[in-house]
């Protein structure tokens, strides 16, 4: 099955695909937001919401998770933060693999995006603050596991994943 890492931007999604793909050697690694940047011939997630609206940039979304979700077997899926929007989306998700829910909390992201452009959705910190307190339960309520990044090393939270797939 797949592992599938959700949480809000910034939570360490892409960080810890990145070990988990070091770690399982017959898995490959899938960035959805670079699968739809791609897609859209655009240079930046920035542009996509530009250019396209956040509906255009979702619907592309939509058509991205589809397409992964058909294939059921090892692969490490890093969702964007709002993937959790869409219940199409994540009931694909879930029939897929074993959903992961990266948490830290809001302070703890706010320090690490400091200065980092690239996130629409992160240019107000009042109104992502404010996102942040409306996802919780979303993606507490997809998630088959719940993963602090925010406490002890990545590493661990890697093995814990591996362990969690592997029962
Ligand atoms: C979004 C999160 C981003 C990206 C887009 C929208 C969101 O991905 O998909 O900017 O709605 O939370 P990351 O979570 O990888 O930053």
């Amino acid at each position: 099955m797949n592992i599938i890492l959700i949480g809000f931007m910034g939570a360490g999604k892409t960080t810890l695909a990145e070990i988990l793909n070091k770690k399982l050697k017959n898995f490959k690694h899938l960035e959805v937001d670079e699968i739809i940047r791609k897609k859209s011939s655009l240079k930046s997630i920035n542009q996509i919401f530009k250019k396209k609206g956040e509906i255009g940039f979702r619907k592309l979304e939509i058509q991205a998770i589809k397409q992964i979700s058909q294939n059921k077997k090892n692969q490490i899926i890093s969702c964007g933060g709002g993937v959790v929007l869409n219940q199409i989306n994540m009931l694909r998700l879930k029939r897929s693999g074993t959903v992961f829910y990266l948490y830290a909390p809001f302070a703890v992201i706010k320090k690490r995006l400091q200065g980092d452009d690239s996130r629409p959705l992160f240019k107000d910190i009042n109104k992502a603050k404010a996102l942040f307190g409306f996802r919780h339960p979303i993606y507490k309520f997809y998630s088959d596991q719940i993963i602090n990044t925010h406490l002890g090393a990545a590493e661990k939270k890697a093995q814990k994943i591996i362990d969690k797939i592997n029962l």
